[in-house]
């Protein structure tokens, strides 16, 4: 099969389009011909091994797993003889990087507790979209960030992957919401049901005297105090992305600042689980929640998909084709 792969820690261009062994599904696996993955933030990490200390896990001196990719949407191929949920033909969609990653291929085996059936109105793309960045949305706002309908929520980053699905899991909770982007997303991130929108090259939010019950940062700098300064009595801030140097201050500073007073700072990183995933289905059944896609790439061109993800201004996912075939 084919199979993007990356022997070596490095940008974008160590990636090569190989021919590679198709898998075989162990006892607990199952075997997925992939349709779509798409691209996070995650994958260049873990390409470029940043932070450094990701080498602990990912492998010291060359990865481990050679093949990147965690979102996928695909149809299940063969299953091993202890899977229960799933059988042949089963279109479904998941985050596999808790089974060692490797979407960007045309087939892979992963474990069944990290799939969920894919929604049949949605396309192979559109379901590749959604599990790392809607999960670690949903779980950004309900167990970080305990968010309750009617409060005042502030997105920061909501142009993007994290964010587009943030802002619309947040409204489904009845939050009133408020969006923050530039100025080339701001009506894209109303029609997702922004209350209001912050172009954040004309205004800077955390000095405009408004206050918020809730603050995710899904991209963006602002200082912690600056954050801070924007929340309401009780209120908390959630980072779930930024830079290096946002995540470590979000890391060391936050508890420490949540001490004393009555508001909370933190951080935190998504834990992929089938119970939420199915949580999320069930809003893109529903019509409360939608995947915006900004681009698709061929399976070939995973390199040039993982360069503009890394520019940091993605209008929402980029995402790779892998079998044409699609609906
Ligand atoms: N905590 C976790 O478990 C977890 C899981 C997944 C992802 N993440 C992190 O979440 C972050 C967001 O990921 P992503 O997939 O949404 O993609 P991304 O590439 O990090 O975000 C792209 C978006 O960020 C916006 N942006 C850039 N500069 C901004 C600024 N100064 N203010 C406000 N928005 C700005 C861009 O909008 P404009 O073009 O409008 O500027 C673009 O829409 C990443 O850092 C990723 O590592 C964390």
């Amino acid at each position: 099969m084919k199979a993007i792969v990356n022997t070596e820690y490095g940008s974008p261009d160590v990636l090569q389009l190989k021919e590679v062994e198709k898998p075989t599904p162990k006892d607990n696996e199952v075997l997925v011909k992939v349709h779509a993955a798409s691209v996070n933030a995650y994958d260049w990490r873990l390409l470029r091994a940043e932070p450094f200390i990701a080498r602990l896990a990912a492998g010291l001196l060359k990865p481990k797993n050679t093949i990147l990719g965690e979102d996928i949407a695909g149809r299940v191929e063969a299953v091993g003889g202890n899977v229960k949920q799933f059988q042949p033909g089963d279109e479904v969609f998941g985050d596999i990087a808790a089974s060692g990653s490797g979407g960007f291929a045309e087939y892979v085996c992963t474990i069944e507790n990290l799939l969920v059936l894919k929604p049949a109105r949605m396309t192979f793309e559109e379901a590749a979209a959604v599990p790392m960045a809607a999960i670690t949305a949903l779980q950004g706002l309900r167990d970080k960030g305990q968010i309750q309908p009617g409060q005042k929520v502030l997105i920061n980053g909501a142009g993007g992957g994290v964010g587009t699905f943030a802002v619309q899991i947040a409204k489904s909770f009845g939050a009133e919401v408020t969006a923050v982007c530039s100025t080339r997303n701001v009506d894209m991130v109303r029609s997702l049901g922004a209350d209001h929108v912050i172009d954040y090259t004309q205004e800077d939010f955390t000095q405009n005297g408004q206050c918020y019950d809730l603050i995710i940062a899904a991209n963006g700098y602002h200082s912690l105090s600056d954050y801070k300064r924007a929340l309401s009595p009780n209120g908390i801030y959630v980072m779930l992305g930024g830079s290096n140097a946002q995540i470590l201050q979000a890391l060391l500073l936050g508890p420490w600042m949540s001490i004393r007073g009555d508001k909370k700072m933190g951080s935190m990183t998504a834990r992929p689980n089938q119970k939420d995933l199915a949580i999320v289905s069930e809003l893109l059944e529903a019509g409360k929640v939608k995947p915006v896609i900004d681009r698709c790439y061929p399976l070939s061109e995973v390199a040039e998909a993982i360069r503009y993800l890394e520019e940091g201004h993605a209008r929402g996912k980029v995402i790779i084709t892998v079998e044409r075939n699609n609906h």
